[in-house]
């Protein structure tokens, strides 16, 4: 199949190119290089042996879009074009409403025009909120605490009943748990701007010696030794979920947790990048950080069952991945 992937020079966006790519589909990308830089899709290129199309344009301009569908015959779009960051999304809201939601309806509105039936979204495991774990795909929704979380709700709805009033528009709704790791020849990665706002990030910079310290976010919640849980999965693997996705997907709605099903504590994680990587990471326990959740992980049976599809790695590919790509990094 045609994919085009949106927020495909991203870091969950190049690795899922590179799984599309080695699964046989051809591949073109729009991204405004917001996040991301044009080079990391020449690194697609070098580990996949195969070009990409690359469009440089927002992905909320109608124009640009159009002109897209009118020169490629695409089979299937992968929507991971989006702003990301939960407290710049509190200080600019108007922002993150804008470019998530009008980027949403905007590639839906000409898949519709197109006629192309197979549109797999981003979404996030924000979107339970303080649900009781595990998180399970017929939960209800809870409010989750902040305007990027809101966009992954309003989108999974706006989807939803795009796809209910329109036949043969297929949406399948994805919720990551927490991305970690990167691709194995250590070429892409996540290299966040500034201070990193995610727990492995800051590890490896820690680690790295570029930051003094991680700062660990209460050890006061009601977990296995009071610090945050989360569900890590590889970005390897969250990827090859993705191409699951768009070759399985079915007309109508369908939503699946993408998590490996396994919660682990930040001092966990902590241990396990100690041990598998031989290097110390300094950390001090700091006050909870505001909008936090104690625990979240996933039921991920669904997307076994239906997709075929499971996490493959483990606690210590991730650390070990993550620190490899650190390592390669140039500034
Ligand atoms: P990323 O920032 O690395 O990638 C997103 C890409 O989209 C970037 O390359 C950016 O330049 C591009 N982009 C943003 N707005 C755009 C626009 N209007 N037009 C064109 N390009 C645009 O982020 P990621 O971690 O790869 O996340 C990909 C998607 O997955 C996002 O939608 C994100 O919200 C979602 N998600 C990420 C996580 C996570 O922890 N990384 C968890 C759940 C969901
Ligand atoms: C993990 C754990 C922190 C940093 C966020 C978004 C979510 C999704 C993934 C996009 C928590 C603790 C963290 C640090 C720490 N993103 N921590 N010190 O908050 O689960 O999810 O990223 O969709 O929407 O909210 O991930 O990596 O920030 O935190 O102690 O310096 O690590 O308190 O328990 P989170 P995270």
């Amino acid at each position: 199949m045609k994919i085009f992937v949106t927020g495909g020079a991203g870091y969950i966006g190049t690795h899922t190119c590179v799984e599309l790519i080695q699964a046989g589909h051809e591949v073109i990308v729009a991204d405004n290089l917001c996040n991301s830089k044009k080079e990391a899709l020449d690194k697609v290129t070098e580990i996949t042996g195969k070009g990409i199309g690359f469009y440089e344009i927002d992905v909320t301009d109608e124009k640009e879009v159009e002109k897209i569908f009118k020169e490629n015959q695409i089979d299937g779009v992968i929507h991971f074009a989006g702003l990301k960051a939960v407290g710049e999304s509190v200080a600019k809201p108007l922002m993150y409403y804008y470019n998530n939601l009008v980027s949403t309806m905007v590639l839906a509105e000409a898949c519709i025009r197109h006629k192309v039936g197979r549109f797999v979204f981003s979404s996030s495991a924000t979107v339970y909120g303080d649900n009781t774990v595990p998180f399970r795909e017929d939960m209800n929704l809870l409010p989750t605490t902040n305007p990027y979380g809101e966009t992954k709700a309003m989108s999974e709805r706006i989807l939803t009943d795009a796809a209910s009033a329109n036949e043969g528009f297929g949406v399948t709704l994805l919720r990551y748990f927490n991305p970690v790791g990167a691709h194995e020849s250590g070429l892409i990665g996540e290299n966040p701007n500034g201070i990193p706002n995610n727990l492995m990030p800051f590890v490896t910079q820690v680690a790295k010696g570029k930051r003094e310290y991680l700062s660990v976010f209460g050890n006061d919640y009601d977990t296995v030794d009071g610090t945050g849980v989360r569900d890590y999965i590889h970005v390897v693997d969250l990827a090859k979920g993705h191409v699951k996705a768009i070759e399985k997907l079915k007309e109508g709605v369908n939503v699946y947790n993408l998590g490996t099903g396994k919660g682990t504590s930040v001092l966990e994680l902590v241990q396990a990048f100690e041990e598998g990587n031989g290097i110390k990471v300094p950390y001090e326990i700091c006050p909870r950080r505001p909008g936090d959740i104690a625990s979240c992980y996933a039921d991920a049976s669904k997307a076994l069952d239906e997709l075929g599809w499971t996490a493959e790695k483990d606690i210590m590919d991730m650390v070990k991945d993550s620190w490899k790509f650190e390592n390669g990094l140039t500034e």
